[in-house]
């Protein structure tokens, strides 16, 4: 009998072909454009030796004890893997393969984005010239002025590749020094990507704990993997401390910022603004939700990685993985769990 792969996409391209040329498999595929159903992926993962799922999928205890002893591998198209129950996994030895360099660029690019229209107030200027208000707002010395990049001590919370490639970026912009925190406070990030730790003229220091982040970062970027330790780090006492004029980025996961504590730091003014591409509870944002109605923060729905290239990659790294974990050889990126 062929062995079963479940895939909750239609994938693109190279990846659909790099799939579809795989006659020895019986491939089983989600056809619609809306996220997987859960009770489509239960039922279609009995038996099956391994499952290309989204960020969107659970792969949890129910789903790889379902599917049965001969799963082998899951191939994740994402980086972030907190949607994976790793535990699950390791105990019956299945792999998991993940695309963490293929996305560095095109999330390190939206995170200036991000840096930019929170600090120059991108969104809420754009929104007054939508809404006809630009002749109530002729030009004036101090119309909607923000902080500048420039000089700025920039504070990653997680400083891995992405966090790493935005600094690459936010170096011509003149910033004076970076501080970061990883799950291990005070000591030298363990990776150093690009050689910035070493060959950069500002100071890269690690912070000594989340305190000294909150209260010496003008720009704050959330960059860190969700994690129990890393769940609601960002609450209300961190902007507590933060400086009136900084502002805040998350391009990792919702749940690491408290968002009823971002709404109230940006009604108090404790902070200047935010740029979020994630937030806790996504996609189920309605209208009315009181983030909405902060002019100073910026939401856009998790496009992080969303540049053509890359999902065309990220996409041909999965089914790579896939096969890979099916036939035991080396996999583009594999989580060690
Ligand atoms: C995006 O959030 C990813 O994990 O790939
Ligand atoms: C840890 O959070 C890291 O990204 O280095």
């Amino acid at each position: 009998a062929k062995r079963k792969v479940v895939v909750t996409r239609q994938l693109i391209d190279e990846a659909q072909e790099l799939l579809d040329g795989r006659s020895d498999l019986e491939i089983v595929q989600w056809q619609s454009e809306k996220p997987c159903e859960r009770s489509w992926l239960i039922d279609n993962a009995k038996g099956a030796s391994g499952i290309l799922l989204m960020l969107t999928d659970k792969c949890d205890e129910e789903l790889v004890s379902t599917a049965g002893d001969q799963l082998k591998v899951i191939a994740s198209f994402s980086v972030g893997t907190d949607h994976v129950e790793r535990d699950a996994l390791k105990k019956r030895n299945i792999r998991l393969g993940y695309t963490p360099k293929c996305l560095t660029d095109a999330v390190a690019d939206l995170t200036i984005m991000l840096i930019l229209m929170a600090q120059r107030r991108g969104g809420e200027a754009m929104g007054k010239v939508l809404a006809g208000e630009w002749p109530q707002m002729p030009w004036h010395p101090l119309l909607m002025t923000g902080p500048q990049i420039s000089k700025s001590t920039v504070g990653f919370l997680g400083f891995g590749r992405i966090g790493q490639a935005t600094l690459k970026r936010l170096l011509p912009f003149g910033i004076s020094r970076v501080i970061y925190l990883t799950s291990k406070p005070g000591q030298p990030v363990k990776d150093d990507h690009y050689g910035l730790t070493k060959q950069t003229e500002i100071p890269i220091e690690p912070a000594k704990n989340w305190e000294q982040l909150a209260s010496e970062s003008d720009i704050l970027i959330v960059g860190c993997a969700l994690t129990p330790s890393t769940k609601h780090l960002v609450n209300a006492d961190f902007f507590a401390r933060m400086k009136k004029l900084a502002v805040i980025i998350n391009v990792a996961r919702g749940p690491i910022i408290d968002t009823n504590a971002l709404v109230d730091a940006l009604d108090k003014e404790q902070i200047f603004g935010a740029g979020l591409d994630v937030i806790e509870n996504e996609p189920n944002i309605q209208a009315d939700h009181p983030i909405l109605k902060q002019p100073r923060c910026v939401l856009v729905p998790h496009i992080g990685s969303a540049t053509i290239a890359t999902r065309e990659q990220m996409a041909t790294e999965s089914v790579k993985n896939l096969l890979a974990g099916l036939s035991g050889e080396a996999m583009v990126n594999e989580v060690e769990l």
